[in-house]
């Protein structure tokens, strides 16, 4: 019998995981671990019971819960995985104690960013298969994986999909790092990948530092936490950022005569988790300016000027000219970061802007009218976690035990074999 295929999508920030054919993951938690800071095996109060270090650690939520006794650490940054140790004791932690499953008896699907290098793959699949046994392995690019649930998604009509119709440029913004990715017949355009280096930790950050400045009192156990929420909670992209700053400024007076704040501003109360006490923080400019990284990145970093529209039209115009019209109509977004109100709206009227300003230049210059781009920015259902939704998707199709890497072929073969993943057996 076929147990159902587990997924796991590990991300700098949060690992989403659970079983294939669920529209969601069983769990989101941070990709953190938090171990013992004990070096040899130490008696506990019970005189009988011993500590093993080895054991005494936590990961996601849990290791934040105990970083007054441990040494919290991320594991992934920017998309890559840092530290295999730890990432092989998270993972065994979630496959036993959340997941709760035998490995043996599970296919998994992992994921990978885009550009990850074969001895990556070949080490994920040497830990899966050789630590856990795993009865198969698929690894995933994740641009892949988010095209797959927008066209397999809860929206999606189309319930007989081909090689040929996973086409278009995916957006994946997690916390760590930022990606516009043109995929073409099912496989990413290498060449062309775009990578930016902000994503949802820097504006966290930013709108940390806008709060202090402006002499909100955050106090610092929590202060990322509180910014994080924040952001969450009341982010937006505005449409022009002078007219948002006069909303702001505008001030209105009541009935009894007294001067009122504008609206825009937000009373945020946060309780922490540590000492219960409740701090009320007054949320203004940063809802729209910490967003407004994507399209102004100067902001927040020195070195780094293009706006999003102006990558993702670059990446576009740099793939096969036959494939640009699919890439700008059918732009996906992926990722947490991508969830602000209006993101898509504005993305698409600034990429939207560009193509026309192209074709008005080609007009002047030929005096022909190419056939008009109609740019679509789709958000979905599933954004938060689309490269999760994807595997989900894809492990529970009647064709995955064809591309799934198994334990025999594993054995004969060795890890090489997880160096090419294809969403689609050959002659698909
Ligand atoms: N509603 C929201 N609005 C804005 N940002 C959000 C929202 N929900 C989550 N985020 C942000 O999304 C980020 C996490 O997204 P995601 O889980 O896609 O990242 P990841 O996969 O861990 O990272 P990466 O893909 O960069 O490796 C965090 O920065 C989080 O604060
Ligand atoms: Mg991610």
């Amino acid at each position: 019998m076929n147990l159902a295929t587990v997924v796991i999508d590990n991300g700098t920030g949060y690992t989403k995981m659970g079983y294939a054919g669920n529209m969601e993951p069983s769990y989101l938690i941070p990709t953190a671990i938090a171990d013992s800071r004990q070096k040899g095996a130490t008696k506990v109060s019970n005189q009988t019971e011993f500590k093993n270090p080895e054991l005494d650690f936590y990961i996601g939520d849990e290791a934040y819960a105990h970083q007054k006794t441990h040494d919290v650490k991320t594991i992934i940054r920017s998309g890559q995985i840092e530290d295999w140790e730890a990432m092989e004791k998270f993972w065994h932690r979630a496959i036993y104690s959340y997941l709760r499953c035998e490995p043996e008896e599970h296919r998994f699907i992992l994921t990978e960013p885009p550009m990850n290098t074969p001895e990556n793959r070949e080490q994920m699949a040497e830990i899966m298969f050789e630590t856990f046994n795993v009865k198969g392995l698929f690894i995933g690019v994740q641009a892949t994986l988010a095209l797959y649930a927008q066209l397999c998604g809860p929206e999606s009509t189309n319930k007989s999909i081909s090689q040929a119709d996973l086409s278009g440029t995916v957006i994946d913004s997690g916390d760590g790092v930022t990606h516009v990715f043109p995929v073409s017949d099912g496989f990413v355009i290498g060449s062309c990948v775009r990578h930016i280096p902000l994503a949802g930790r820097d504006i966290t950050k930013f709108i940390l530092q806008h709060l202090r400045d402006r002499g909100e009192k955050i106090p610092s156990d929590d202060a990322l936490d509180i910014a994080q929420k924040v952001k969450e909670r009341y982010g937006y992209v505005c449409k022009d950022v002078v007219k948002e700053y006069q909303k702001f400024d505008k001030k209105t007076v009541d009935e009894s005569g007294r001067v009122q704040q504008s609206n825009k501003f937000k009373k945020y109360t946060h309780k922490s988790a540590v000492t219960g006490e409740t701090t009320e923080i007054d949320v203004g400019y940063e809802r729209f300016l910490g967003p407004e990284m994507f399209f102004h990145p100067e902001f927040i970093h020195q070195d780094w000027r293009s706006p999003l529209d102006e990558i993702v039209d670059n990446a576009i115009q740099s793939s096969p000219i036959d494939t640009r019209r699919k890439l700008y109509e059918n732009i996906v977004l992926s990722g947490g970061s991508t969830l602000f109100t209006d993101f898509d709206n504005r993305l698409k009227k600034q990429i939207q802007e560009r193509v026309d300003d192209r074709f008005k230049q080609y007009q002047q210059l030929t005096g022909q009218a190419p056939k008009p781009i109609n740019v679509n920015v789709s958000q979905n259902m599933v954004q938060r976690y689309a490269v999760w939704f994807g595997g989900s998707v894809l492990g529970s199709s009647d064709h995955f035990p064809k591309i799934c890497h198994s334990r025999e072929d594993y054995m004969e073969r060795g890890p090489s074999i997880c160096r090419h993943n294809p969403v689609f057996p050959a002659g698909f």
